[in-house]
Protein backbone atom coordinates (compact mmCIF):
# COMPACT_ATOMS: atom_id res chain seq x y z
CA UNK A 1 0.00 0.00 0.00
CA UNK A 2 1.55 3.37 -1.26
CA UNK A 3 1.25 5.95 1.49
CA UNK A 4 1.62 9.48 1.94
CA UNK A 5 4.85 9.42 3.48
CA UNK A 6 5.76 7.59 0.11
CA UNK A 7 4.66 10.29 -2.22
CA UNK A 8 6.57 12.55 -0.07
CA UNK A 9 9.80 10.29 -0.22
CA UNK A 10 8.99 9.87 -4.00
CA UNK A 11 8.92 13.85 -3.96
CA UNK A 12 12.04 14.02 -1.73
CA UNK A 13 13.99 13.04 -5.12
CA UNK A 14 13.08 15.74 -7.26
CA UNK A 15 14.64 18.79 -7.63
CA UNK A 16 14.18 22.30 -7.78
CA UNK A 17 16.22 23.17 -10.72
CA UNK A 18 17.31 26.69 -9.81
CA UNK A 19 17.08 26.04 -6.10
CA UNK A 20 19.46 23.18 -6.22
CA UNK A 21 17.54 20.92 -3.26
CA UNK A 22 14.39 18.46 -3.58
CA UNK A 23 11.18 19.80 -2.92
CA UNK A 24 10.28 18.71 0.54
CA UNK A 25 13.18 19.81 1.92
CA UNK A 26 12.67 23.09 0.42
CA UNK A 27 9.22 22.69 2.06
CA UNK A 28 7.40 23.25 -1.06
CA UNK A 29 5.25 20.07 -0.65
CA UNK A 30 1.86 20.37 1.37
CA UNK A 31 -1.51 19.06 1.54
CA UNK A 32 -0.68 15.26 0.78
CA UNK A 33 -3.77 12.71 -0.08
CA UNK A 34 -4.17 9.78 -1.04
CA UNK A 35 -7.58 8.52 -2.26
CA UNK A 36 -8.47 5.39 -4.81
CA UNK A 37 -5.47 5.62 -6.92
CA UNK A 38 -5.63 9.36 -6.99
CA UNK A 39 -2.47 10.72 -5.60
CA UNK A 40 -2.88 14.90 -4.59
CA UNK A 41 -0.93 17.44 -3.42
CA UNK A 42 -0.17 21.01 -3.75
CA UNK A 43 3.44 22.61 -4.87
CA UNK A 44 3.98 26.01 -3.36
CA UNK A 45 6.03 27.66 -5.59
CA UNK A 46 8.74 30.44 -4.47
CA UNK A 47 7.24 33.08 -6.94
CA UNK A 48 4.14 32.81 -9.31
CA UNK A 49 6.43 33.69 -12.36
CA UNK A 50 8.38 30.69 -11.12
CA UNK A 51 9.90 29.77 -15.36
CA UNK A 52 10.07 26.47 -14.78
CA UNK A 53 7.12 25.92 -12.75
CA UNK A 54 6.11 22.86 -15.90
CA UNK A 55 9.07 21.43 -15.63
CA UNK A 56 8.54 21.03 -11.85
CA UNK A 57 4.77 19.68 -11.82
CA UNK A 58 5.95 17.22 -14.61
CA UNK A 59 8.91 15.79 -12.64
CA UNK A 60 6.46 15.70 -9.50
CA UNK A 61 3.91 14.14 -11.47
CA UNK A 62 6.22 11.93 -12.94
CA UNK A 63 7.53 10.63 -9.89
CA UNK A 64 4.49 10.11 -7.98
CA UNK A 65 3.30 8.72 -10.92
CA UNK A 66 5.97 5.89 -10.50
CA UNK A 67 4.62 4.46 -7.50
CA UNK A 68 2.98 1.44 -6.78
CA UNK A 69 -1.24 1.69 -7.09
CA UNK A 70 -0.83 5.31 -7.72
CA UNK A 71 -2.78 6.09 -11.30
CA UNK A 72 -4.11 9.69 -11.25
CA UNK A 73 -2.08 12.66 -9.93
CA UNK A 74 -3.43 15.83 -9.35
CA UNK A 75 -1.01 19.13 -8.24
CA UNK A 76 -2.63 22.01 -7.47
CA UNK A 77 0.08 25.17 -8.16
CA UNK A 78 0.20 27.80 -5.50
CA UNK A 79 3.50 29.85 -4.70
CA UNK A 80 4.14 32.01 -1.72
CA UNK A 81 6.81 34.85 -1.94
CA UNK A 82 9.71 34.81 1.08
CA UNK A 83 9.67 38.34 2.29
CA UNK A 84 13.44 39.59 2.35
CA UNK A 85 14.80 41.11 5.73
CA UNK A 86 18.09 42.43 6.81
CA UNK A 87 19.32 43.08 9.83
CA UNK A 88 19.35 46.86 10.83
CA UNK A 89 17.14 47.73 7.76
CA UNK A 90 13.31 48.02 8.11
CA UNK A 91 11.32 47.08 5.84
CA UNK A 92 8.23 48.12 4.03
CA UNK A 93 5.18 46.98 5.35
CA UNK A 94 3.45 44.45 3.90
CA UNK A 95 5.94 43.97 1.12
CA UNK A 96 8.12 41.27 0.57
CA UNK A 97 10.13 41.68 -1.85
CA UNK A 98 11.78 45.78 -2.94
CA UNK A 99 13.89 45.75 -6.22
CA UNK A 100 14.76 48.29 -8.23
CA UNK A 101 16.19 49.10 -11.67
CA UNK A 102 18.96 50.84 -12.54
CA UNK A 103 20.95 51.87 -15.24
CA UNK A 104 24.59 53.28 -16.08
CA UNK A 105 23.47 56.20 -17.92
CA UNK A 106 19.85 57.76 -19.09
CA UNK A 107 17.90 57.07 -22.15
CA UNK A 108 18.44 53.46 -22.27
CA UNK A 109 14.84 52.23 -21.86
CA UNK A 110 15.10 51.76 -18.08
CA UNK A 111 11.83 53.10 -17.52
CA UNK A 112 10.65 50.88 -20.43
CA UNK A 113 12.32 47.67 -19.17
CA UNK A 114 11.01 48.64 -15.63
CA UNK A 115 7.40 49.41 -16.90
CA UNK A 116 6.73 46.03 -18.84
CA UNK A 117 8.46 43.44 -17.00
CA UNK A 118 6.40 44.97 -13.64
CA UNK A 119 3.52 44.45 -15.73
CA UNK A 120 4.66 41.16 -15.70
CA UNK A 121 5.02 40.47 -12.68
CA UNK A 122 1.08 42.06 -11.60
CA UNK A 123 4.13 44.30 -9.32
CA UNK A 124 3.38 48.49 -8.90
CA UNK A 125 6.26 50.54 -9.76
CA UNK A 126 7.55 54.16 -7.91
CA UNK A 127 9.46 56.75 -9.70
CA UNK A 128 11.50 58.79 -8.35
CA UNK A 129 10.14 61.50 -9.27
CA UNK A 130 11.60 64.65 -7.61
CA UNK A 131 12.29 62.40 -4.61
CA UNK A 132 16.35 62.41 -3.50
CA UNK A 133 17.82 60.91 -0.42
CA UNK A 134 15.61 60.19 2.60
CA UNK A 135 12.40 60.91 1.03
CA UNK A 136 12.56 58.29 -1.27
CA UNK A 137 12.31 55.66 1.54
CA UNK A 138 10.00 57.56 4.29
CA UNK A 139 7.31 57.75 0.82
CA UNK A 140 8.03 53.72 0.78
CA UNK A 141 7.36 53.39 4.52
CA UNK A 142 4.29 56.17 4.20
CA UNK A 143 1.96 55.08 1.36
CA UNK A 144 -0.09 51.60 2.45
CA UNK A 145 0.95 49.64 -1.08
CA UNK A 146 -1.56 46.64 0.26
CA UNK A 147 -0.25 43.14 0.59
CA UNK A 148 2.48 42.66 -2.29
CA UNK A 149 5.03 40.13 -3.45
CA UNK A 150 7.02 42.57 -5.10
CA UNK A 151 7.49 46.44 -5.31
CA UNK A 152 9.80 47.75 -8.23
CA UNK A 153 11.47 50.97 -8.14
CA UNK A 154 13.01 52.83 -11.06
CA UNK A 155 15.80 54.21 -10.03
CA UNK A 156 17.41 57.41 -11.71
CA UNK A 157 20.47 56.91 -13.96
CA UNK A 158 24.05 56.72 -12.55
CA UNK A 159 24.80 55.76 -8.57
CA UNK A 160 23.15 59.27 -7.03
CA UNK A 161 21.99 59.97 -3.45
CA UNK A 162 18.86 58.39 -4.23
CA UNK A 163 20.19 54.88 -4.62
CA UNK A 164 22.27 55.58 -1.58
CA UNK A 165 19.62 56.25 0.47
CA UNK A 166 17.55 53.54 -0.56
CA UNK A 167 20.24 50.55 -0.29
CA UNK A 168 21.27 51.68 3.52
CA UNK A 169 17.63 51.94 4.59
CA UNK A 170 15.63 49.16 2.36
CA UNK A 171 16.39 45.43 2.59
CA UNK A 172 16.64 45.66 -0.76
CA UNK A 173 15.97 41.79 -3.05
CA UNK A 174 18.05 42.56 -5.30
CA UNK A 175 19.00 45.26 -8.23
CA UNK A 176 18.56 44.87 -12.42
CA UNK A 177 20.98 46.55 -14.56
CA UNK A 178 19.13 47.69 -17.92
CA UNK A 179 21.48 48.39 -20.86
CA UNK A 180 21.49 49.28 -24.16
CA UNK A 181 24.52 46.62 -26.43
CA UNK A 182 26.99 49.75 -27.23
CA UNK A 183 30.19 49.60 -25.62
CA UNK A 184 29.58 53.42 -23.50
CA UNK A 185 26.39 51.90 -22.03
CA UNK A 186 27.90 48.77 -20.93
CA UNK A 187 31.02 50.08 -19.40
CA UNK A 188 28.56 52.43 -17.00
CA UNK A 189 26.27 50.08 -16.10
CA UNK A 190 29.14 47.97 -14.61
CA UNK A 191 30.06 50.97 -12.65
CA UNK A 192 26.51 50.72 -11.53
CA UNK A 193 26.57 47.26 -10.74
CA UNK A 194 30.19 47.77 -8.78
CA UNK A 195 28.40 50.35 -6.71
CA UNK A 196 25.47 47.58 -5.90
CA UNK A 197 27.89 45.00 -5.51
CA UNK A 198 29.78 47.01 -2.90
CA UNK A 199 26.88 47.99 -0.92
CA UNK A 200 25.85 43.92 -0.59
CA UNK A 201 22.80 44.80 -2.88
CA UNK A 202 22.49 41.06 -4.77
CA UNK A 203 22.93 41.79 -8.24
CA UNK A 204 19.86 39.78 -10.24
CA UNK A 205 20.77 40.29 -13.64
CA UNK A 206 21.67 42.34 -16.59
CA UNK A 207 19.18 42.90 -19.23
CA UNK A 208 20.24 44.65 -22.84
CA UNK A 209 17.19 46.91 -24.38
CA UNK A 210 17.40 47.90 -28.24
CA UNK A 211 18.87 44.45 -28.89
CA UNK A 212 18.74 44.09 -32.48
CA UNK A 213 15.80 45.47 -34.92
CA UNK A 214 13.63 43.58 -37.16
CA UNK A 215 13.04 45.37 -40.11
CA UNK A 216 8.78 45.97 -40.21
CA UNK A 217 9.83 45.46 -43.90
CA UNK A 218 11.43 42.40 -45.10
CA UNK A 219 12.18 41.16 -41.73
CA UNK A 220 15.61 40.80 -41.53
CA UNK A 221 17.61 41.61 -37.91
CA UNK A 222 19.65 44.89 -38.48
CA UNK A 223 22.12 45.02 -34.91
CA UNK A 224 21.56 49.09 -35.40
CA UNK A 225 23.77 49.14 -31.71
CA UNK A 226 25.18 46.10 -31.84
CA UNK A 227 24.29 43.00 -30.23
CA UNK A 228 25.36 41.20 -27.42
CA UNK A 229 27.22 43.33 -24.93
CA UNK A 230 24.81 42.85 -22.08
CA UNK A 231 25.27 38.90 -22.60
CA UNK A 232 29.15 39.32 -22.49
CA UNK A 233 29.27 41.86 -19.50
CA UNK A 234 27.09 39.78 -18.01
CA UNK A 235 29.80 36.66 -18.40
CA UNK A 236 32.68 38.89 -17.41
CA UNK A 237 31.41 39.94 -14.21
CA UNK A 238 29.73 36.79 -13.24
CA UNK A 239 26.13 38.31 -12.64
CA UNK A 240 23.07 36.36 -14.69
CA UNK A 241 21.76 37.89 -17.87
CA UNK A 242 18.27 38.26 -17.76
CA UNK A 243 17.61 38.51 -21.40
CA UNK A 244 16.92 40.61 -24.52
CA UNK A 245 14.41 43.10 -25.37
CA UNK A 246 14.45 44.14 -28.97
CA UNK A 247 14.27 47.97 -30.84
CA UNK A 248 10.59 48.16 -31.86
CA UNK A 249 8.72 50.76 -32.86
CA UNK A 250 6.25 49.57 -31.53
CA UNK A 251 7.53 49.77 -28.02
CA UNK A 252 8.58 53.16 -28.01
CA UNK A 253 5.13 54.40 -30.02
CA UNK A 254 3.32 52.28 -26.81
CA UNK A 255 5.07 54.18 -24.17
CA UNK A 256 3.74 57.42 -25.93
CA UNK A 257 0.53 56.86 -25.33
CA UNK A 258 1.27 55.44 -21.73
CA UNK A 259 0.39 52.07 -22.24
CA UNK A 260 2.94 49.10 -21.39
CA UNK A 261 3.58 47.12 -24.74
CA UNK A 262 2.95 43.92 -22.68
CA UNK A 263 -0.56 44.87 -22.95
CA UNK A 264 -0.98 46.78 -26.00
CA UNK A 265 0.56 43.96 -27.97
CA UNK A 266 1.29 40.56 -25.41
CA UNK A 267 1.45 38.23 -28.03
CA UNK A 268 4.52 39.77 -29.77
CA UNK A 269 8.42 38.98 -29.96
CA UNK A 270 9.17 42.20 -27.79
CA UNK A 271 6.15 41.21 -25.04
CA UNK A 272 7.33 37.74 -24.92
CA UNK A 273 10.82 38.91 -24.03
CA UNK A 274 9.30 40.85 -21.24
CA UNK A 275 7.97 38.16 -19.33
CA UNK A 276 11.09 35.93 -20.16
CA UNK A 277 12.93 38.50 -18.66
CA UNK A 278 10.09 39.16 -14.98
CA UNK A 279 10.39 35.35 -15.01
CA UNK A 280 13.78 35.24 -14.43
CA UNK A 281 13.86 38.06 -12.17
CA UNK A 282 11.81 36.38 -10.03
CA UNK A 283 13.39 33.31 -10.02
CA UNK A 284 16.93 35.21 -8.96
CA UNK A 285 14.94 36.74 -5.48
CA UNK A 286 13.65 33.39 -5.09
CA UNK A 287 17.25 31.83 -4.89
CA UNK A 288 18.51 35.08 -3.33
CA UNK A 289 15.98 34.57 -0.45
CA UNK A 290 16.53 30.57 -0.37
CA UNK A 291 20.34 31.52 0.01
CA UNK A 292 18.88 33.25 3.19
CA UNK A 293 17.25 30.54 4.14
CA UNK A 294 20.49 28.16 4.09
CA UNK A 295 21.32 28.31 7.94
CA UNK A 296 18.22 26.45 8.81
CA UNK A 297 17.10 23.07 8.31
CA UNK A 298 13.64 22.73 7.51
CA UNK A 299 11.01 20.13 9.27
CA UNK A 300 7.41 20.40 8.17
CA UNK A 301 6.00 23.93 9.39
CA UNK A 302 9.02 24.61 11.53
CA UNK A 303 12.52 26.06 10.62
CA UNK A 304 15.25 24.95 12.71
CA UNK A 305 18.76 26.21 13.31
CA UNK A 306 21.26 23.50 13.73
CA UNK A 307 22.91 23.76 16.98
N1 LIG B 1 13.11 48.29 -26.88
C1 LIG B 1 12.77 49.50 -27.31
N2 LIG B 1 12.41 49.70 -28.60
C2 LIG B 1 12.06 50.95 -29.04
N3 LIG B 1 12.06 52.04 -28.27
C3 LIG B 1 12.41 51.90 -26.99
C4 LIG B 1 12.78 50.64 -26.42
N4 LIG B 1 13.07 50.82 -25.11
C5 LIG B 1 12.90 52.13 -24.87
N5 LIG B 1 12.51 52.79 -25.98
C6 LIG B 1 12.26 54.24 -26.13
O1 LIG B 1 13.50 54.92 -25.83
C7 LIG B 1 13.26 56.12 -25.12
C8 LIG B 1 14.03 56.08 -23.78
O2 LIG B 1 13.47 55.06 -22.97
P1 LIG B 1 13.26 55.26 -21.40
O3 LIG B 1 12.61 54.02 -20.91
O4 LIG B 1 12.58 56.55 -21.10
O5 LIG B 1 14.78 55.32 -20.95
P2 LIG B 1 15.45 55.65 -19.53
O6 LIG B 1 14.42 55.45 -18.45
O7 LIG B 1 16.60 54.72 -19.42
O8 LIG B 1 15.90 57.07 -19.61
C9 LIG B 1 11.75 56.21 -24.95
O9 LIG B 1 11.23 57.01 -25.97
C10 LIG B 1 11.28 54.77 -25.12
O10 LIG B 1 9.95 54.69 -25.62
MG1 LIG C 1 13.57 56.79 -17.16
Amino acid sequence: MTTEKDVLTALSHVKDPELGRDLVSLNMVKNVRISEGLATFTLELTTPACPLKAQIEREAVAAVRSLPGIDRVEVDLTSNVVARRRPGKIAVDKVRNVLCVASGKGGVGKSTVTVNFSVALGAPIVWRGPMVGKLISDFLRQVDWGDLDYLVVDLPPGTGDASLTLIQQVPLSGVVIVTTPQEAAVTTAGKALHMFKGMDVPILGIVENMSGFACPHCGVAVDIFAKGGGKEAARELKVPFLGEIPLDPDIRASGDHGLPFVLADPESQGARAFHSVAEQVAARISIENARDLQGFVILGDRRITPA
